[in-house]
């Protein structure tokens, strides 16, 4: 598609500022202030996008509430990456039948990634009545002119067609902290792994300039931002669609010469792409955390070639002894997928055997789940839920082992920590992370917090480390 359509104008952005005006003299004569109460699933992109969401309800004068039953305005942001995401979101919906029995001026959005199944919005269409909008990821941005139609002419409104995706420049975002900050730099994914939906919900890739990234990451940083988490479903494909293409490895550079006390972290790195300009830009980039999310999905080759990966075994253990030999000190963590159609028992424990081989700091684990719509989806499986569910817990009880080891080497090590926020715990009150991005649990006085704080580790078990300010 032209570039030139995939970034909207601010004509298009200036109509949803007008949208919102009118929303702020409507909705506060519903209550004042109206209030909104947002629930967010699935992955930091929908963080991200539930923050641009939320800072136009802000705008509309909207305060928020964190249960659902008093609010003018109900936002649910889906994921639907396996079943069991989709299965919470109707709970949730269903939940929701009483609150708009009570308060049927209620206006009930539901949005994301769910949303923009064709399935699943006609099943709300049909079955949850009580649900008066619908919109997809690609339709974010008119969020203020959907919920203008709907509260004007208290109608339905639907706006989920299968679109290419655009860009969004000059909306308001809300921050839930000055401490921590996402910054989306691209939209949407073009690599089609055969297991995935993201693809078909999130529409066709496509890089923010990198002049609106950089100024973002400016002010984040002026603001006194300690950690910027850079997005996209593959980082690495940052750029290829710009008018003068740049790359990944290239606007990390260019975000490292912005001055300031911060850290920048990026997910998700796709293996395929991944390689030694990046390794090498991270290692040189001061401003850069050493720390890799690489998610491998299986250690056999045979299974990623049916999963579309578009890598093997041996080049990926290849890329992680480059980035190894760039970083000595990279925390490196990955997403398994144990249990893909036609998975033998000896090809998950080739899994296994991979993650001995690599040693991840720690993962995320999940068993197959079948996307409608897929190619994996019409594949034969013949595994049982039960056979899945062994292998899955012999690769936990492996990592486990092994991010107990790793974390032992912390033991009795000063290390720089961001202080992020409190645990709630009398005996470790503070939470921390590393500059390798690891769980600390901390003793210190609380006017830490949105500090960095050098710590003392004295303990750790599988998850996370323990340890005391030493200044
Ligand atoms: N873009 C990222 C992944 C986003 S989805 C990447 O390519 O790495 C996050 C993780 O969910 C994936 O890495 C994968 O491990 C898991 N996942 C995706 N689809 C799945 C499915 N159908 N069943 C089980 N896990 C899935
Ligand atoms: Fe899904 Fe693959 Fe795209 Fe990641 S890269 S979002 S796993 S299709
Ligand atoms: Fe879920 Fe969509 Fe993220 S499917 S994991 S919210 S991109």
């Amino acid at each position: 598609m032209d570039r030139n359509a995939i970034l909207l104008p601010q004509s298009a952005i200036g109509r949803q500022r007008e949208a919102i005006e009118k929303l702020r003299g409507l909705l506060a004569q519903e209550h004042t202030p109206p209030l909104a109460y947002v629930q967010t699933y699935g992955c930091q992109q929908n963080v991200a996008d539930s923050q641009r969401l939320m800072g136009m309800l802000r705008e509309m004068g909207c305060a928020f509430i964190d249960e659902p039953s008093r609010a003018d305005i109900v936002l649910i942001n889906t994921c639907a990456i396996r079943e069991n995401a989709e299965k919470r979101v109707y709970g949730a919906l269903g939940q929701l039948t009483h609150t708009k029995a009570n308060n049927p001026r209620q206006l009930i959005c539901l949005c994301g990634c769910m949303a923009q199944q064709e399935s699943a919005a006609e099943k709300v269409k049909k079955s949850y009545r009580h649900v008066d909008i619908v919109f997809g990821p690609q339709a974010l941005w008119r969020f203020p002119e959907l919920l203008l139609e709907a509260a004007e002419e208290r109608h339905r409104v639907f706006s989920i067609a299968d679109e290419h995706g655009t860009i969004a420049e000059g909306l308001p975002v809300l921050r839930e902290s000055g401490i921590k900050a996402w910054v989306s730099i691209m939209y949407g994914c073009n690599n089609f792994c055969s297991y995935c939906i993201v693809p078909y919900v999130r529409g066709r890739e496509r890089s923010r300039e990198p002049e609106a990234i950089l100024q973002e990451v400016r002010e984040l940083a002026e603001a006194g931002v300690k950690e910027i988490t850079l997005l996209g479903q593959n980082v690495n494909s940052y750029g290829k669609d710009l008018t003068r293409p740049m790359d990944f490895s290239d606007l990390l550079a260019e975000i490292d010469k912005i001055p300031g006390d911060y850290l920048v972290r990026f997910m998700t790195s796709h293996p395929k792409d991944a390689g030694e300009k990046l390794f090498s830009t991270m290692a040189r980039c001061g401003h850069v955390a050493h720390q890799l999310h690489l998610p491998v999905q299986s250690g056999c080759s045979r299974v990623l070639k049916a999963m579309n990966r578009g890598y093997t075994r041996e080049s990926y253990l290849e890329k992680v002894r480059w980035a190894r030999q760039a970083m000595p000190d990279l925390v490196l963590t990955s997403d398994i997928i144990i249990g893909f159609p036609g998975e033998t028992e000896a090809e998950a424990m080739e899994t296994v055997s991979l993650i001995e081989e690599v040693r991840y700091d720690a993962l995320f684990t999940f068993i197959y789940s079948p996307r409608p719509g897929t190619p994996a989806a019409k594949l034969p499986d013949p595994a049982s839920r039960q056979e899945k569910q062994v292998w899955f817990d012999r690769l936990l009880a492996s990592q486990n082992r092994i991010s107990a080891e790793i974390h032992q080497t912390y033991v009795g090590r000063r290390l720089r920590v961001l202080v992020d926020g409190e645990t709630g715990d009398a005996e470790w009150p503070l939470s921390a992370r590393t500059a390798g991005g690891r769980l600390v649990h901390l003793r210190g006085p609380k006017e830490l917090i949105g500090q960095y704080a050098e710590a003392e580790i004295a303990g750790r078990n599988t998850w996370a480390l323990f340890g005391s300010c030493v200044r």
